[in-house]
């Protein structure tokens, strides 16, 4: 049995099978509301019932009172609908509404990926979870104030644990850290989830309701509604994506990816992946699967120095000459990128000579930290 959820101030509807929980059910959908433990101890998921029945769950008082309840409020991280709903929710519409946290982490696994690539994955205490958009990242806090940038490589939908592709720089003091003394049981603190960079699903230029004045801030979209009369609309972008990593850039186009296919998104999503050699491709079976198992995705390795060993008879040579060689009119496209600097400035290079809009480049540049940070 399924039953129907209606946002009341969006419009927005989603379904929700026998015994999911209204949140999971939003999440399954790419409707955001917000959220933190996802176990009934925060209060951060509690919205109202306009109308219909839960089975509202267990969950610790101080996260909800009997007040409260009484006054027609639920936590939906444990709501599980009897009935067709109308809920009363604030939707997270942009990275500017998920709370900035500072929060501690123990290192669950760590394991080698390449001589230089670490899959780090942490997990939060008992009773919490990071709420982020796909594609965004977290600060390691380390002593005297210093602080790193590292990308979640996994979907928000699978938020029980935090991975983090780390490269090992040479000399590195962070780095070097994770790969000389670093053990599993290790505890750490970040800081997030920070940055822009995250798919965009909806149609922003192609929306012709409103005018450019009522969408939300600049870049600071994710799920953009706009408002027509006193009901939100969306219009989902088909636009084709190409998504370009350099070396551990791959990590939240992983996660943004991750993302795409759980959401059923369908448009056309070609990933090229550039690093020097076939070593460095350091999941390189996990494309090659999605692009058997998604008819909507393409998956080009560009390798710029490929070893006599690695008998390569793919791309050569830098991952943005190739997609600039594959797609000489970038106009009708997306461009997410990230990845060394370098690389970066190369794509945005690609801006006018391909004729790709500016507003539809995305990317994060994977400057590192200065001595003072
Ligand atoms: C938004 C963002 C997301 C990022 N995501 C990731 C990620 O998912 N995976 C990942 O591996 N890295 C990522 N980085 C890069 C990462 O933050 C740096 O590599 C890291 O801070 C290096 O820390 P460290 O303490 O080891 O090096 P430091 O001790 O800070 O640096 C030592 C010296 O090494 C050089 N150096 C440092 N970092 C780099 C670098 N990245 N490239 C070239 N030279 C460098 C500099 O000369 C520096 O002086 C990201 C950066 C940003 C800004
Ligand atoms: S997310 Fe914490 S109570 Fe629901």
């Amino acid at each position: 049995m399924t039953f129907k959820i209606c946002i009341r101030s969006s419009g927005r509807e989603f379904t929700a099978e026998e015994k999911e929980t209204v949140l999971a059910a939003a999440l399954r959908q790419g409707v955001m509301l917000p959220y933190s433990c996802r176990s009934g101890a925060c209060g951060t998921c509690k919205g109202k019932l306009v109308s219909g029945e839960v089975d509202y769950g267990t969950y610790e008082p101080k996260a909800m009172s009997a007040a409260e309840k009484e006054n027609g409020h639920a936590l939906f991280c444990q709501a599980k609908p009897l009935s067709d709903l109308v809920i009363e929710a604030k939707e997270i519409a942009a990275a500017k509404d998920i709370p900035i946290r500072i929060l501690p982490a123990r290192v669950v696994q760590m394991e080698k990926l390449a001589d230089d690539v670490m899959r780090l994955s942490l997990k939060l205490a008992e009773g919490q979870r990071l709420q982020y958009l796909a594609g965004q990242y977290i600060d390691i806090l380390l002593s005297g104030n210093q602080r790193r940038s590292f990308s979640l490589a996994t979907s928000p939908l699978s938020d029980e644990l935090l991975q983090l592709h780390i490269r090992h720089v040479p000399g590195g003091h962070f780095t070097g850290h994770v790969f000389e003394k670093m053990k599993e049981k290790d505890l750490l603190r970040f800081q997030g989830p920070f940055g822009m960079f995250f798919l965009r699903e909806d149609d922003v230029q192609g929306s012709t309701n409103v005018g450019r004045s009522q969408l939300p801030a600049s870049r600071d979209i994710s799920t953009s509604m706009y408002v027509t009369g006193d009901r939100m609309s969306r219009a989902t972008s088909d636009r084709p994506a190409i998504l370009i990593a350099g070396g551990t850039g791959f990590a939240p186009i992983k996660s943004i990816l991750e993302y795409a296919f759980a959401q059923g998104i369908q448009r056309p999503l070609h990933l090229y992946w550039g690093v020097r050699a076939k070593r460095d491709l350091y999941l390189p079976d996990l494309p090659q699967a999605w692009a058997k198992q998604h008819s909507n995705f393409k998956f080009t390795p560009v390798l710029s120095e490929p070893k006599p060993e690695d008998h390569w008879s793919g791309r050569q040579g830098w991952v943005h000459e190739a997609v600039a060689e594959d797609h000489p009119d970038l106009s009708r496209h997306e461009v997410y990128a990230s990845g060394p600097p370098p690389m970066i400035d190369a794509i945005k290079g690609m801006v006018k000579k391909h004729r790709l809009p500016e507003d539809r480049l995305y990317y994060d540049s994977f400057e590192f930290a200065h001595a003072s940070s």
